[in-house]
């Protein structure tokens, strides 16, 4: 991603503490609190110039969002957007912080169980066989973010990168994950007017890119219904 001018981008994030976390590790164990409420937490890890979390928190208003990048620039873009969007659509952003942060060290700034939902979208791939440790969807990142999802935990992971999603349907299915909903093309019949879209995802299907899709199933409870959710298929379709 390609970063421009750095002149004042701290200053521009420290005025606007109420969106903009900069020590985010303070908030382990205490997002909720933070929050003022104790609506289900849906975080993207690498939310780049931050539109699919800015958009989703305006649409779900119940649901708390934090998205997380290591770029202060991307930060301050990001926040700026939000800020911008909100002015033109009267909403709040009151359920949306942007946290500048490793998620190497994720562990640090969100406690066990703390999370409902993981967002991955258009990870780095890291084509290199020697990087394959730092892909997002990694054993070494999944095992860290099965402990810190709760009992309704999801992992909602989409790319436009063939290998990378080969490897992740790999990775998951090695931990004795289960997958739902795969898509290898995401907006095979025409962009998906439905879902909200990340910077990258409408760049790469503007060009016709197939982008892949999956949700992994993580809590016990979003098993449960998954499970259930399969049952009721399987007898509507012996109908
Ligand atoms: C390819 S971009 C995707 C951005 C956005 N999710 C989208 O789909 O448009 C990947 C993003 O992940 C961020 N990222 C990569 N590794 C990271 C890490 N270890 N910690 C925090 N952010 C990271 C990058 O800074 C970048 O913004």
């Amino acid at each position: 991603m390609r970063l421009r001018g750095r002149k004042g981008i701290r200053e521009a994030l420290i005025a606007q503490p109420e969106l903009i976390i900069l020590e985010p590790a303070t908030y382990k164990g205490k997002w909720s609190s933070l929050f003022g409420n104790n609506n289900p937490i849906h975080v993207e890890l690498g939310m780049g110039k931050g539109k699919f979390i800015s958009e989703l928190s305006y649409q779900n208003p119940n649901i708390n969002y934090i998205g997380v990048d290591m770029y202060d620039e991307l930060l301050r873009r990001a926040g700026e957007k939000a800020e911008l969007a909100r002015a033109a659509d009267g909403g709040s952003l009151d359920n949306l912080k942007l946290a500048l942060f490793n998620i190497e060290k994720i562990e640090e700034i969100f406690d066990n169980s703390e999370l409902e939902r993981i967002y991955l979208n258009f990870s780095d791939p890291w084509p290199k066989k020697r990087h394959a440790r730092r892909r997002l969807t990694h054993a070494g990142f999944v095992r860290k973010y099965i402990e810190i999802l709760n009992e309704k935990g999801e992992i909602h992971f989409k790319t436009d990168s063939r290998s990378l999603f080969e490897f992740s349907l790999n990775s998951f299915a090695d931990m004795g994950l289960r997958m739902r909903n795969i898509s290898l093309n995401l907006h095979r019949e025409g962009v998906r007017t439905d879902l909200v879209l990340t910077e990258y995802e409408t760049k790469f299907s503007e060009q016709g890119v197939p982008i892949h899709r999956l949700e992994v199933v993580i809590g016990k409870q979003a098993m449960d219904q998954h499970l259930q959710q399969l049952a009721d298929l399987e007898r509507s379709e012996e109908l």
